[in-house]
This record gives structure tokens, C-alpha cells and sequence, in this order.
């Protein structure tokens, strides 16, 4: 039995929140569409957005937090919280367990893989779950809907529209050109 989870430890509470980590800079309607899958099997989902002044964001860390907060209005079972240092002692401190990430392709994979080990590794206790997101969005990423969108190109429907109307109000400052778009 020595290579089995252990299950007798789930505690019950725990397993009705689930915390969704992400850089989310800026959120587009693949990430939303994970959050809304995952509230089909929680209770409570807390959003949580990272905040490392070592990665260049277009966003800072409060638009890119208020940016969720004002998708999820009326929406009482999703929080939104910015968090820094090691995703598990977040998780630990939101007292929940289950760590949701979205899978769009194999090219994901790898990735995902190395994140999921070296969180359990570092919290045997912390399991992450993956969901796919629609078909729809399974392209779609943050970079991708910058890049675009500094180009002239539509994001219509591959973003919310407070997203929309922020990255308008970027590309009008003057900070939306490629060549200086964070991923
Ligand atoms: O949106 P992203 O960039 O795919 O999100 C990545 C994120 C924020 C989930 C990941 O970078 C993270 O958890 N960072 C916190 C630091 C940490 O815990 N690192 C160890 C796990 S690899």
C-alpha cells in the first residue's frame, strides 16, 4: 500500500473551496470559463493573483485584481485575492486543498506537470485538478490577446469587456505596443 494517496485524512470542509492561481494579466473568457466549470463542483473558488514585481505585467497587480472582482459582481462564491510567495502556503492559509488549473493543449503539459509535482512535493496534501476549458477558448491566452489586440485585431468575446475597455485605455497611453508586451 506504500505507493497509494492516502485518503483518510480529507477533512470534509476543506474540499468545498478550491483555490485558482494564475498571473491573469490580463483575465480572458478561457480563464472564466474554468472558474464557472469550477463552480460546479465548489462551493467557494478563490482567485488568486499573483503578485511578483519580477515579471513585467501590463497590468499592475490592483487593475488586475479589481478587473476580476468586477467580472464576479454578483457572483458571491468567487473571491479574488493577490498573493505572493509559494502557491501551497497560500492555499494552506485559505484553508482549502484543491488547486484548479486549466488545460488547453499538450503543449501545456509539460508545464502544468513540473507546477503539480513541485507543489505536492512541497505539500503532499495539496492536490491540483485540472479542467479543459471550452473548445472555443483553447487557443487563447493573455500574451496572445495582448499582442493582438496592440495590433489592431478584435478580441471581441475572447475577453470580458472590462478587459476590453482597459486594454483600449492602455493601447490610448501608449503602453500597448508590441515589442514591450509582457507575456
Ligand atoms: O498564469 P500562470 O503564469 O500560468 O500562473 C502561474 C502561477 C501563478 C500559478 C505559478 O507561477 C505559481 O504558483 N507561482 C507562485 C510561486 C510558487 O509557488 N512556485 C512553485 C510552484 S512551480
Amino acid at each position: 500500500m506504500d505507493n497509494l494517496v492516502e485518503t483518510k485524512r480529507i477533512v470534509p470542509w476543506m474540499e468545498k473551496r478550491a483555490v485558482y492561481p494564475g498571473f491573469f494579466d490580463p483575465i480572458t473568457n478561457g480563464h472564466v470559463d474554468i472558474i464557472l466549470r469550477g463552480l460546479r463542483l465548489f462551493e467557494k473558488i478563490v482567485v488568486a493573483v499573483l503578485k511578483n514585481p519580477q515579471k513585467k505585467a501590463l497590468f499592475s497587480t490592483k487593475d488586475r485584481v479589481t478587473m476580476i472582482q468586477e467580472i464576479f459582481t454578483h457572483q458571491p462564491a468567487i473571491e479574488v485575492k493577490a498573493f505572493d510567495g509559494l502557491l501551497v502556503d497560500f492555499v494552506r492559509r485559505q484553508k482549502a486543498r484543491i488547486v484548479i488549473r486549466g488545460l488547453r493543449a499538450v503543449s501545456d503539459f509539460e508545464y502544468e506537470l513540473q507546477m503539480a509535482l513541485m507543489n505536492r512535493q512541497l505539500d503532499p496534501e495539496i492536490e491540483t485538478l485540472y479542467m479543459m476549458p471550452s473548445v472555443n477558448y483553447s487557443f487563447l491566452n493573455s500574451g496572445v490577446v495582448k499582442e493582438v489586440f496592440a495590433l489592431g485585431g478584435s478580441v471581441a468575446g475572447l475577453v470580458p469587456k472590462i478587459v476590453e475597455k482597459k486594454l483600449r485605455e492602455k493601447l490610448k497611453q501608449g503602453r500597448l505596443s508590441v515589442g514591450k508586451l509582457p507575456q
